[in-house]
């Protein structure tokens, strides 16, 4: 039976890593303060040890309060930016298949369905909790229903290093902010192995990450595709990011 959702709905797409940005935020937050108050508020009481030892402290909690904002910033802004652009590097026509790898709340996979009308978009996740706040294939196909693409999309809990899926069933595999989670390291390239093998031919990968995308590019061409692109995006997130783009060669038919 279809789903309707409240007209005043709104797709909710989470915040990634919430355990790590609320442990920058508030520690960050904690040393400017108790660090300010010690320069700032009390120099009357406060020797030159103390008050060097207070501005020392404000710098140090400066960093971490930085990159907990930043993940706030990329949160409200560079996500939905980010999703944009690499979902105008997949080339879509509208009638292709899509492989979210980690699809989380589906910011990628509900995003690939409105481009793709007469296609289909499939997501799959671990659905790992300190990844993603709210993570869940149920917070997932309700984001799809908000957003009208439910008839069009699947969710499936699946493991990026053990695709459950055919040899070249896919045209395009996109994945934002997942490989750099699966541990240990070799495994990320068992990952992308696994999104090559999936790919059909002339099919294109297209992967977003905080961290550099050189090592994907390494497993990918070992796999046998060909590197278009891995380098930062950090102006089209607002934040630490990395676009990957692969293709794989369409097979030709072996001479007689
Ligand atoms: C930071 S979240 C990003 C979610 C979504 N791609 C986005 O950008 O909003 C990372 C996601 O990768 C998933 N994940 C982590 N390891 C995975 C694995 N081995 N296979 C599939 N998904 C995985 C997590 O459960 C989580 O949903």
């Amino acid at each position: 039976m279809p789903q309707y959702a409240s007209p005043r709905a709104r797709a909710v797409y989470g915040f990634d890593a919430p355990g790590i940005m609320l442990g920058l935020l508030f520690g960050g937050a904690a040393g400017v303060w108790s660090g300010c108050l010690i320069t700032v508020l009390a120099p009357g009481i406060a020797s030159p040890f103390w008050r060097y030892t207070g501005s020392v402290a404000a710098l140090v909690g400066a960093v971490p309060l930085f990159f907990g904002l930043l993940m706030v910033l990329y949160a409200f802004v560079g996500k939905l930016r980010t999703r944009d652009h690499i979902i105008h590097l997949c080339g879509l026509c509208g009638d292709e298949t899509v492989l979210d790898v980690g699809t989380g709340a589906g910011l990628l996979l509900v995003g690939a369905a409105k481009r793709t009308p007469r296609g289909r978009v499939i997501g799959i996740d671990v659905w790992s909790a300190k990844d993603l706040s709210n993570n869940s294939s149920a917070a997932t196909m309700r984001n799809a229903t908000v957003e009208a693409v439910a008839d069009r999309v699947d969710v499936q809990t699946g493991d990026a290093r053990a695709l459950p899926f055919p040899d070249a069933s896919f045209d395009r595999a996109v994945s934002l902010l997942c490989l750099h989670n699966i541990e240990p390291k070799l495994d990320q390239a068992r990952a992308c192995h696994e999104i090559a093998r999936v790919l059909k031919p002339g099919g294109r990968v297209v992967i977003g990450d905080y961290v550099p995308t050189h090592a994907y590019a390494a497993a990918f061409k070992d796999a046998g595709l060909t590197i278009i692109q891995s380098k930062p995006a950090f102006g089209v997130a607002l934040s630490l990011m990395w676009i990957l783009v692969a293709e794989k060669a369409i097979g030709l038919p072996k001479p007689t």
